[in-house]
C-alpha cells in the first residue's frame, strides 16, 4: 500500500488535476485507490462529481472525530473513491491548533481504515498552504509527489517545500521521501521548460543521501497544458471519462504507468510513526533550490 501526498504549497500548480487523474489511471489499471480531498476549495471532490456540501459527511468529519474516513467515503467508479472536502474543512486549520496530537489525526484514521476496508493506493491532494491539513497529509504519506510548473516561479519555493518535507521527516515520520516530482502544464518546446527541467534533474542528482528527497525522480512523463485537462472538472469527470483519447489523458496515463513500476522498488518499506522521533544529528538544510542557482545575482 502506498499513501502519497501531493503537495506544493504554491497554488494552481496542478496539484488537484493531477490528484484526480492519477488516482483515477491508477483505478483503471485495477489498483484499488481512494483520493482523500484536504482542500477546503473541494476542487478533488467537484472533479469527481461530489458536491461537498458541509451537512453531508467529509473529511471536517473525520478532523473533528466525529466518523471514520469508511463512512465519508464515497465510491466514484470502479476501484475509485474519494473522500470528499467543504469549506467547513477551513475552520480545521483554527479548531486543531490545541488538540494533542494534531498531526496525527489522519493517520491515525487512515491506519483504521487500512483496517477495515483496504486499498493500494491513498493520494491526498492537499491545499496551496503548509498549514495543519497539509502536515496531517505529509505525517500520513509515505511519499510525497510535487507537482511543478516548469518555471522560473514555481522553483523559488521548491526549497521551502523541501524544508518542510525534511522538518516532518524528523518530527514526525521518518520514512516520508520525496519520491516524485511531476512536471505539469508543460509547455513542449520551450527552451525555458527544458532549461528548467534539466536544473532540476541535476539540483536532485547532487543532493545529500540524507534528505528525504534524495531518490526522487522527475517522472519522465511531462504533463502537457492540454484544454481537455482545465474542462474535464466542471463535467464531474476525470479526464479517463470525458476524453480518453487526449493528450491529458495519454500523459496521466503513462504517468499511472511510471508511478506504477515504482511498487518494486517500495516494496518492503515499513511504515511508521513517531512523535518523538529524533535524527541523531543536525539534519543539513536543504541545498538551494535550482531555480535560485540559476536565476540568483
Ligand atoms: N495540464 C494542464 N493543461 C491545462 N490546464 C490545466 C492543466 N493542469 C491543470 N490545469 C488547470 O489549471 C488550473 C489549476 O490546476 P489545479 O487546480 O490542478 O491546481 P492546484 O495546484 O490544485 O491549485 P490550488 O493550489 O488552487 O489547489 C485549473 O483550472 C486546471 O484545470
Ligand atoms: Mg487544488
Amino acid at each position: 500500500m502506498r499513501r502519497i501526498a501531493v503537495m506544493n504549497q504554491k497554488g494552481g500548480v496542478g496539484k488537484t488535476t493531477s490528484s484526480v487523474n492519477l488516482a483515477a489511471a491508477l483505478a483503471q489499471q485495477g489498483r484499488k485507490v481512494c483520493l482523500v480531498d484536504l482542500d477546503p476549495q473541494g476542487h478533488s471532490s467537484l472533479h469527481l462529481g461530489v458536491e461537498p456540501h458541509s451537512d453531508e459527511p467529509s473529511v471536517y468529519d473525520v478532523f473533528s472525530g466525529t466518523r471514520s474516513l469508511k463512512d465519508v467515503r464515497h465510491l466514484v467508479s470502479e476501484n475509485l473513491w474519494i473522500i470528499p472536502a467543504s469549506l467547513d474543512l477551513a475552520a480545521t486549520e483554527v479548531e486543531l491548533v490545541d488538540a494533542q496530537n494534531r498531526e496525527i489525526v489522519l493517520r491515525q484514521a487512515m491506519e483504521k481504515m487500512m483496517q477495515e476496508q483496504p486499498v493500494d493506493y491513498i493520494v491526498m491532494d492537499c491545499p496551496p498552504s503548509l498549514g495543519v491539513l497539509t502536515v496531517n497529509a505529509l505525517t500520513a504519506a509515505d511519499e510525497v509527489f510535487i507537482p511543478l510548473q516548469p518555471h522560473f516561479f514555481a522553483l523559488q519555493g521548491l526549497s521551502k517545500l523541501l524544508e518542510t518535507t525534511a522538518l516532518i521527516t524528523r518530527r514526525l515520520n521518518r520514512n516520508l521521501k520525496v519520491s516524485g516530482i511531476m512536471l505539469c502544464l508543460y509547455e513542449t518546446g520551450t527552451r525555458l521548460a527544458a532549461d528548467v527541467t534539466d536544473d532540476l534533474i541535476s539540483f536532485l542528482r547532487q543532493s545529500p543521501p540524507d534528505t528525504p528527497w534524495a531518490n526522487a525522480q522527475v517522472f519522465n512523463s511531462r504533463i502537457r497544458r492540454n484544454i481537455k485537462l482545465a474542462e474535464a472538472p466542471s463535467f464531474g469527470q476525470s479526464i479517463f471519462e470525458y476524453q480518453p483519447k487526449s493528450a491529458g489523458a495519454l500523459d496521466y496515463g503513462a504517468l499511472a504507468t511510471e508511478v506504477l513500476a515504482m511498487e518494486k522498488a517500495n516494496a518492503g518499506v515499513d511504515s511508521d510513526i513517531s512523535t518523538t522521533f529524533q535524527m541523531p544529528q543536525a539534519t543539513p538544510q536543504p541545498q538551494q533550490p535550482p531555480g535560485e542557482q540559476r536565476f540568483a545575482a
